[in-house]
């Protein structure tokens, strides 16, 4: 019996999986903070607690996201770019392109039928395209992150919002909330643009079907249907996996390749 952990320290969200031969036995996700050592201990722990396994009898564990070299007790650490792919591909094995949002950057990655790393392409300079635009479009609007998809699909049809920067899209909002605009309309507004931004990454990558998004912003159905009203192409959904999971539960799947010595292609970081 192998178990393997996965400790995804992302810019805003720090998540574990632990997988006993390779089925999931626990999974945790938390805020990311000031001390992501203690934040990876603490979340491993409280892993291996849901489980019920001892940190002894845990075979191999790797760390990815933005903090993974701070992830101390983990054998290896794996860029969340190779991760998210591998764990993607667990769920979906039909993917071929996965697009990562997280609370800072934007990902679109391109997988072979193995769910192996061909090539990526990122977003990291401009909040624009990641959640932390949601983030702040959430405090303006006073509509919580988990609301916006409930507005985005009500009756209306979408405001333009012109600016390329959040800092100014997040002006533009409070002006059309004062103008008196229905929210709806704005939300549609603002979705659609977070979704041109993350759909012309993926376009500039290549897009091959099929294709699933990973990261939190995933959980918002909104943002996944504006992105299909954008690129044209139906994705394909996870079935119940949460898409915030997927990096720490790739990074988990290559802790098993590791430990059972099947780890041939799997990026070395
Ligand atoms: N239901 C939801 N709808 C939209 N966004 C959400 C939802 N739940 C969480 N998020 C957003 O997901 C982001 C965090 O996702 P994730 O854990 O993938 O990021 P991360 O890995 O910390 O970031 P990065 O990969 O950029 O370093 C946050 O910006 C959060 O606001
Ligand atoms: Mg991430």
């Amino acid at each position: 019996m192998a178990i393997t952990a996965g400790v995804d320290i992302g810019s805003t969200a720090s998540k574990a999986v632990l997988l006993i031969d390779r089925e999931p036995a626990a999974q945790i996700i938390g805020p990311s903070s000031t001390n992501p050592k203690r934040t990876a201990r603490e979340i491993y722990e409280k892993a291996l607690a849901a489980a019920g396994v001892k940190a002894g009898d845990v075979a191999y564990i790797v760390g990815t996201g933005y903090g993974r070299t701070q992830v101390e007790f983990a054998v290896k650490n794996i860029s969340e770019i190779t991760c998210h792919g591998r764990g993607a591909h667990f769920l979906v094995p039909s993917v071929r392109t996965v697009i990562d949002v997280g609370g800072q950057d934007t990902k679109a990655i391109c997988v072979d039928s193995k769910g192996n790393l061909l090539d990526f392409a990122m977003n990291d300079k401009c909040a624009a395209g990641t959640g932390r635009f949601l983030e702040a479009m959430s405090r303006s609007m006073e509509v919580s992150i988990e609301d916006m998809e409930t507005y985005y699909f009500e009756e209306g049809d979408p405001c333009t919002i012109t600016s390329m920067c959040s800092v100014f899209a997040e002006s533009e909002v409070i002006n059309l909330i004062n103008d008196g605009v229905p929210l709806p309309r704005i939300m549609k507004g603002l979705l659609l643009s977070l979704a041109v931004r993350v759909s012309s990454l993926t376009q500039r990558l290549g897009v091959v079907e099929d294709i699933v998004m990973t990261g939190g912003v995933a959980k918002n159905r909104g943002v996944l249907d504006a992105i299909e009203k954008k690129l044209k192409i139906a994705m394909k959904r996870f079935n119940g996996a949460d898409p915030q999971l997927a990096g720490a539960l790739g990074a988990a799947l290559i802790a098993a390749d590791f430990a059972e010595g099947t780890e041939l292609g799997v990026e070395r970081s």
